[in-house]
C-alpha cells in the first residue's frame, strides 16, 4: 500500500465564483478544494491545519472509517472539532470503497461557504460495465451557490422572523434560505458580469468518464451534455447496468459516473448544471438557475457554443428520457441476508410553538454539543458524562451473541418535502419504498440497489438494510445543510462492546480538542 499524504489549509477569504463577490471557507486557497486521488488499497493521510476562526472537521463522505470511526470528521459525534489555530492527522484506509466521493466540512453549515472537493477512488483492475475502455476522465464538481455567508443565513433561517432580504417576502418562518446562482467545478454565471465557464478540450471520437458530483446545500441539479447521450454506469460508488438517458437529477451529496462519447460534429457544446428549484418558494433576485460549462472537441479551445445560453428545453442530447434512479441495478449482484434487528424512525419538521421551525428524528431535534462528541463520551475514554443528551437520538445496535448483526431501518418521512438522506459508515441497499405509511409490502430481496445518499420521498416510507459489521457511532441525516443545522439527524451506536474496544488505540489528541472546545466555549 502506498501513502498518500495531503496538506490542507482551511482559511476565510473572498472569492467570486459566479463573479460576484462573497465571503468564503476554503482549502488551500481553492474552490472547490484539492481532489483526493488514490488507488483503493492506499492509505490516505491529510494534514488539515485550521487557520478559520471557528473550529472545524472534515468528513470523507461515503468512506467507511472500518476500525477508525474516529476520523469520520463529524462534529460533535466523531470529533469535537478541530480548534481554531490547531492541527489534526486524518489517517485511514478505503476499505471496500471504490468509485466517486467527495469531502466536506461536518461542522454546522461550513461546507456551503466552500469547503468541499471531489475524493477519486481507483481500483487498478476495475472495468466498467459494457465500456471497454477509457479514453479520459472529467471530475464535474456541481453546487448551489449563495452570496451571503451560510452561518447568517442559518441565523435568520432559524430565528422566529424567518428569512429577511430582498428575495423573500411575507410570512418567511421554515422557508430555507436560497441560492443565488449555482457553479461548475467552481465557477458559475451571474448577473452582468462577464461571464466565465469551467471548459474541457477533449479529442474526437473518444470515450470519457464524468464523475459526477453535487457539493450543494439545498438544490438537486440537473446535468446535460448537449447534444450528447450519457451512460449511467456508477452511482456512489456501486457500478450498476449501464443505462442511457438524456440527462440526470443529482440529489445533494450524489455522484455518478457517467460515459460520455465525443462522437458528435465537432464543436463545443454546453454542459448544463440546472439547479433545480422544486424545493423553492422564493427565489433571490437576479437568481440564475442554468449554469453553464463547455465541452469541445475537434475545435480550437477557446470556442464557446453558440446555441443559446439559456433555452426553454435544455440539454436534450436525444430524445431518451432522463434518470429514473429507482430503476437502477447494481452490475454487480448482492443478495441481503435476512434481518436480525430492526429499528423504525419517523422524519418531519415543525413549528416549536414559538414560530421556529425544527427538523426531528422521532421527537428528537439534533444539536451539536459543546466540547462533546458522542463516540468519545461513555467509554471513558475523555471526562466527558455518560448520559444521552435530550438534544441528540442515539439508536444501539446491539453487539450479537454469535455471527452478525443485521438491520432493518425503517424510515417514514412525515414531511412534504423529499430529503437526501445519508448513512454513514455503511451503503445500505434500498429494500423498498412508497407513499403513504408501510404496510407490509414486499421488500426487494434480489440484488436491490445499494447506496450512501438516497432520497426519503414527501410522505414516504423507505426501508434500508445493513450488516451492522462496522462498530462505531455513525451519524444518520438530511444532507441538506439547513435540515442538518437545524436537527434533522440522528445517531446509531453500532456494537457498543467493539466500539469502546477500538476505542483503546484512538488518538489522545481527539480527548485534548474536547477539552480545547469546553475552554473556548464553541460548539
Ligand atoms: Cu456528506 Cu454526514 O455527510
Amino acid at each position: 500500500a502506498t501513502m498518500r499524504y495531503y496538506e490542507f489549509l482551511l482559511e476565510e477569504r473572498t472569492g467570486s465564483p459566479d463573479g460576484s463577490d462573497k465571503p468564503m471557507l476554503v482549502v488551500n486557497g481553492m474552490y472547490p478544494g484539492p481532489t483526493i486521488e488514490v488507488n483503493n488499497d492506499d492509505r490516505v493521510v491529510v494534514n488539515v491545519t485550521n487557520a478559520m476562526s471557528n473550529a472545524s472537521a472534515i468528513h470523507w463522505h461515503g468512506l467507511f472509517q472500518r476500525g477508525t470511526p474516529w476520523f469520520d470528521g463529524t462534529n460533535s459525534v466523531s470529533q469535537c472539532g478541530i480548534p481554531p489555530g490547531h492541527s489534526f492527522l486524518y489517517n485511514f484506509t478505503l476499505d471496500t470503497f471504490v468509485g466517486t466521493t467527495w469531502w466536506h466540512s461536518h461542522y454546522s453549515t461550513q461546507y456551503t461557504d466552500g469547503l468541499s472537493g471531489a475524493f477519486i477512488v481507483y481500483n487498478r483492475s476495475e472495468t466498467l460495465p459494457s465500456t471497454p475502455s477509457i479514453d479520459g476522465e472529467l471530475s464535474i464538481q456541481l453546487s448551489d451557490l449563495y452570496h451571503r455567508f451560510s452561518s447568517d443565513l442559518l441565523t435568520q433561517y432559524l430565528s422566529t422572523n424567518g428569512m429577511t432580504g430582498a428575495g423573500y417576502s411575507g410570512t418567511t418562518q421554515g422557508n430555507e434560505p436560497v441560492p443565488d446562482a449555482g457553479t461548475i467545478n467552481g465557477i458559475g454565471q451571474w448577473g452582468d458580469s462577464t461571464p466565465s465557464y469551467t471548459n474541457f478540450t477533449l479529442a474526437q471520437n473518444s470515450t470519457y468518464r464524468l464523475r459526477i458530483s453535487n457539493h450543494g446545500s439545498f438544490a438537486a441539479s440537473r446535468f446535460s451534455v448537449d447534444n450528447h447521450t450519457l451512460t449511467v454506469v456508477e452511482a456512489d460508488g456501486v457500478l450498476v447496468d449501464p443505462y442511457e438517458v438524456s440527462g440526470l437529477v443529482v440529489q445533494v451529496a450524489q455522484r455518478y459516473s457517467v460515459i460520455l462519447r465525443t462522437n458528435q460534429t465537432a464543436g463545443a457544446y454546453w454542459m448544463r448544471h440546472e439547479v433545480q428549484q422544486d424545493a423553492f418558494t422564493y427565489t433571490e433576485p437576479g437568481f440564475q438557475g442554468t449554469q453553464l460549462g463547455v465541452i469541445r472537441y475537434g475545435v480550437d479551445n477557446s470556442t464557446i457554443p453558440s446555441s443559446a445560453l439559456v433555452s426553454s428545453d435544455p440539454g436534450s442530447g436525444s430524445s431518451l428520457p432522463d434518470l429514473d434512479s429507482t430503476a437502477l441495478v447494481p452490475y454487480v449482484p448482492e443478495s441481503p441476508p435476512n434481518a436480525t434487528f430492526s429499528t423504525y424512525v419517523t422524519v418531519s419538521m415543525q413549528n416549536t410553538g414559538n414560530n421556529q421551525w425544527l427538523s426531528f428524528v422521532n421527537s428528537t431535534s439534533w444539536e451539536p454539543l459543546q466540547g462533546k462528541a458522542t463516540l468519545l463520551s461513555g467509554y471513558g475514554f475523555n471526562e466527558i458524562g455518560t448520559s444521552q443528551a435530550d438534544s441528540q437520538l442515539i439508536v444501539t445496535i446491539p453487539d450479537p451473541t454469535s455471527g452478525t448483526q443485521v438491520v432493518d431501518l425503517y424510515v417514514q418521512n412525515y414531511d412534504d418535502g423529499d430529503h437526501p438522506f445519508h448513512l454513514h459508515g455503511y451503503k445500505p441497499w434500498m429494500m423498498g419504498q412508497g407513499q403513504g405509511r408501510y404496510q407490509g409490502q414486499e421488500l426487494n430481496t434480489k440484488n436491490p440497489m445499494r447506496r450512501d445518499t438516497f432520497v426519503l420521498p414527501a410522505y414516504s416510507w423507505t426501508i434500508l438494510r445493513f450488516v451492522a459489521d462496522n462498530p462505531g457511532m455513525w451519524f444518520f441525516h438530511c444532507h441538506l445543510t439547513w435540515h442538518m443545522a437545524s436537527g434533522l439527524a440522528m445517531q446509531f451506536l453500532v456494537l457498543p462492546n467493539a466500539t469502546t474496544s477500538l476505542l483503546a488505540s484512538a488518538p489522545p489528541v481527539l480527548q485534548e480538542q474536547c477539552k480545547t472546545m469546553q475552554t473556548l466555549g464553541q460548539a
